[in-house]
Formats: structure tokens, sequence, C-alpha cells
């Protein structure tokens, strides 16, 4: 019989379900968190308390929506870590009493794998070995993958991730969170050649956002100071110019990195590849260099159980299966 897996995903402020049924995922349901938004930015205790109201709707959905009795599922498959441990616990619980009332075995993913394996859930996947540029709210990596579980980060911000700089310059701009599709809707209406922000010198391969975000904010204070409707009068502008320099740091990097690993498959990952500037731009830069580029379908990009379930799918198959001892790790490394 083909594998069965529901997956659980709540490492933030989204709770996903996913039931995916011989390696194709038949249903994605995620609900959102418009509760953190008047705080702009995500509250934990609030995330894992939605997630608890959440979490069971959003499962009944997906098993109805992939048309699978819940007695009919193989395996589950959970977001063990990174994320907010308070929003994991609630997922990992779940996951936990779903297995052992039905017997069946506990899959554990990493949240930043899954993003990666998320190109393995389209007809459209990338060949081993091929870079992956996983950009979110909470992390910014280059990650050299050999193999579905086999992945080297050669990459990595050292402060703040790209998520974080879009969604703390929206900060600034008086935008609501999470700022990062609204400097996407205005920046399309922009100039990004309209003011020059500066491209931190890191070695290596490495990111740095938080130079950045205060040369922003800096430039921001003083035009405000000089003409309070600053602004309202140029967000467009801003916005494009912001975001051209965050997609241009990004792409630099994994130019650099394509260059040295001589590497022809590249692909995007995370909310932050939701951004129709790093979109075309990694398209263009594919096409410059013949490189063979893989973007993710959009609700695949941001925070999903898809992605889990896929993740789940390949690990099954290797009968790779978590005990009922499994804890969350707010810290996971690959
Ligand atoms: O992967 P994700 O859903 O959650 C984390 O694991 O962090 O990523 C969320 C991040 C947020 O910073 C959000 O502002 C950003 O992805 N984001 C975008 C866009 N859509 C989401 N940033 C720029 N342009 C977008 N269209
Ligand atoms: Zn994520």
């Amino acid at each position: 019989m083909p594998p069965v897996i529901l997956a659980i995903e709540s490492s933030c402020d989204d709770t996903s379900a996913s039931v995916c049924v011989d390696g194709i995922v038949l249903s994605n349901v995620i609900a959102n968190q418009s509760i953190h938004e008047a705080y702009g930015g995500v509250v934990p205790e609030l995330a894992s308390r939605v997630h608890q109201q959440n979490i069971v709707p959003a499962v009944q959905q997906a098993l109805a929506k992939a048309k699978v009795s819940k007695n009919d599922v193989d395996a589950v498959a959970f977001t063990r870590g990174p994320g907010l441990l308070g929003s994991l616990l609630v997922g990992v619980s779940f996951a936990k009493a779903f297995a052992l009332s039905k017997n069946i075995p506990l899959i554990e993913i990493n949240h930043m794998q899954a993003h990666v394996l998320a190109h393995f859930i389209g007809s459209n996947k990338p060949s081993f070995p091929f870079l992956c540029l996983t950009v979110s709210g909470g992390h910014t990596q280059i990650v050299l993958v050999k193999d579905y579980f086999d992945m080297e980060v050669v990459g990595q911000t050292l402060d703040d991730a790209a998520g974080e700089a879009m969604d703390k310059t929206s900060k600034i701009l008086g935008l609501p969170y999470p700022g990062g599709p609204l400097i996407d809707k205005h920046a399309r209406l922009g100039n990004p050649e309209a003011y020059r922000f500066p491209e931190p010198q890191i070695q290596g391969f490495d990111f740095s956002f938080s130079g950045l975000k205060t040369s922003i904010l800096y430039f921001i204070r003083d035009n405000v100071a000089k003409n309070p409707d600053f602004i309202a009068e140029n967000i467009n502008d801003i916005c494009a110019s912001v975001e051209g320099r965050i997609v241009s740091i990004l792409l630099n990097k994994l130019k650099k990195a394509a260059d040295l690993y001589d590497i022809k498959d590249v692909a995007l990952a995370g909310g932050v590849s939701a951004n129709t500037g790093l979109r075309q731009g990694l398209q263009k830069m594919g096409e410059k260099n013949g490189w063979n580029c893989f973007i993710p379908e959009m609700q695949y990009c941001t925070d999903n159980a898809g992605m889990i379930a896929i993740a789940g799918y390949h690990k099954y198959l290797k009968g790779d299966f978590a005990g009922q001892d499994v804890v969350p790790l707010a810290r996971m490394p690959f």
C-alpha cells in the first residue's frame, strides 16, 4: 500500500497540516495568525495559544481535502525545530498523541531542511548536488544539498535574517507586520536606483544585514527631519531601493558559491523566496550563467506543512522514525 503521511508544521505563527500519499502532496492547509499584526511582530505566548486552537481544525481540513480517513494514516511527520519553543510544543504534542492513539510511527523533521525539500513536491525537481538559498524571517543560508538529508550550510547570516531586514524596514516605514509582502508591493511601483544603500563587505558566503538596517534607519530619520512627508511621498522608491539592495546582497553571494562549487542547479526557498524582485533576479542571473533555476510555488515558500510532508515521505522510505520521547528544539542544527 502507498504510504499515507500526515504532516504538522507549527514552528512560528502559522499552523499548518498536510497529507501526502505515495509522495504526492494532496492537501496543504495553512491557518495564519493575524493576532500579531497589532504588535508589529510575533508574540510567542500568543502564537502557542492560537496554535492550540487551530491545530485540530487544520488537521481535519487537511484529511478531508485529501479524502483520507485518520485511520488510514501510516505515519505522522512534524517539525521538531528550529522555531519558537511554545509553538513547536503544540505541534510535537499533537503529533505524539495522534501517533500514540493510532500506534503508528513518528517522523521528526528539521524545518530548514524541509524548506529545501519543498522542491521535491512538484514534478520539476532539482538534481543533486544543488545549491539552495534559504531566506526566511529567521534564517538566511546558502545550502549545498548533496542528498535529501545530506546538506551543508556553506554560508549564513552573522546577524539579522533577510526577512527580518524586510520586516524591520517596513516597521521603520510605519507599515504593519509582516512587512515583506508590503515592501514587495510598493517596490513594484518604485525605482530601485532612487537611493543607494551600502553592500556589506563580508568574507566568504556569509551575510550581514544589521548595518544595512542601521543605514536605512538613519536615512529615513534624516530625511523625515527635513521633510515630514518624506516617507509618504517616496515609499515606492524607498521600498524598491531597499529590496534591490537586499536582493543584490543575496544573489551576489549565491553566484560566488555556484562558481566555487561548480553548480548549475540553483534553488530558492523560505518566506522571502515569495519576493518578486528576488524571483526575477534569480531568473535573470540564471539565464546569464546557464543555471537551471528552481523557485517554489507560492504556497510552499512561506511556512507550510506540505514541505514537512514531503520530507516525512523521504524519511519514511528510509525507515527513519523518532521515539515517543522526542522533544522539540528551539535551535536545531542540520
Ligand atoms: O519562511 P517564513 O514563512 O517563516 C520563517 O520561517 O521565518 O518566512 C517569513 C518571512 C517574513 O520575514 C516575511 O516578511 C517574508 O518571509 N516574506 C516576504 C514576502 N513574503 C514573505 N519578504 C519579501 N517579499 C515577499 N513577498
Ligand atoms: Zn520557515
